[in-house]
């Protein structure tokens, strides 16, 4: 960049004084699965638990973010790896002002994940929602995987597009076998663990 004639200029204000007046430590969660997996559902209700707890948090989803800041882009290799690269930007910021973040993305390969994960450090937390494609494929909230089987949507992750899982997320949270409600409570009890001074 530096033919763009730019420089960096700090503040005074440190990330620890943000997370000193928050009372918590600034955390990015990375929820990743499969479309359908469970990640917004269990994002949205754990939001309204810490909330309720105190804690400033805010979420990120895929199909929201989608609307506005990256609607320019779709669902090739290259436009997920630039979706990625763009939200783990707008994590990095939310994290520096003490937030707690849930992002809520696909992020397929295992090389985005390790993007999010190296810009977010300290304070990294990925989480893997854990559910095959079949089981997905029989919940099609939105009836994408009917659309995706009959070749109507392309490059459709699960299948016509990969799924890289997760070896060694913090937490994974299998949402074949438990509720909605015991998913979350363990995502809580993680992010309260992790965000507490
Ligand atoms: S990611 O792969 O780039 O991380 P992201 O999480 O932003 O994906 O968006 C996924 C959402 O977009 C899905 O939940 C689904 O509603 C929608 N979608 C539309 N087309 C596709 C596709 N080809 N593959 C996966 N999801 C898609």
């Amino acid at each position: 960049m530096s033919d763009h004639h730019i420089t960096f200029h700090a503040g005074t204000v440190t990330r620890e004084d943000r997370e000193k007046l928050l009372g918590q430590k600034g955390l990015v969660v990375w929820l990743t699965g499969l479309s359908a997996s469970g990640k917004s559902t269990i994002a949205v209700e754990a939001e309204r638990v810490l909330c309720g707890m105190g804690r400033a948090v805010y979420r990120l989803d895929g199909d929201n973010v989608r609307f506005g800041l990256n609607s320019d882009l779709g669902f090739s290799e290259a436009d997920r790896m630039e979706n990625i690269r763009r939200i783990t930007e707008v994590c990095a910021l939310f994290q520096d002002a003490g937030v707690i973040v849930l992002a809520c993305f696909i992020s397929p390969m295992k090389s985005m994940r390790q993007v999010a994960r190296e810009k977010a450090k300290p304070g990294f937390m990925e989480v893997y929602v854990k559910a095959g494609v079949e089981v997905c494929a029989k919940r099609d909230p939105k009836g994408l995987y009917k659309k995706a089987i009959k070749g109507e949507i392309k490059e459709f992750t699960g299948i016509s597009a990969v799924y890289e899982e997760p070896e060694t997320p913090e937490l994974v949270l299998d949402t074949e076998k438990y509720s909605l409600e015991e998913c979350v409570r363990k995502l809580v009890h993680a992010i309260i663990d992790a965000s507490s001074f």
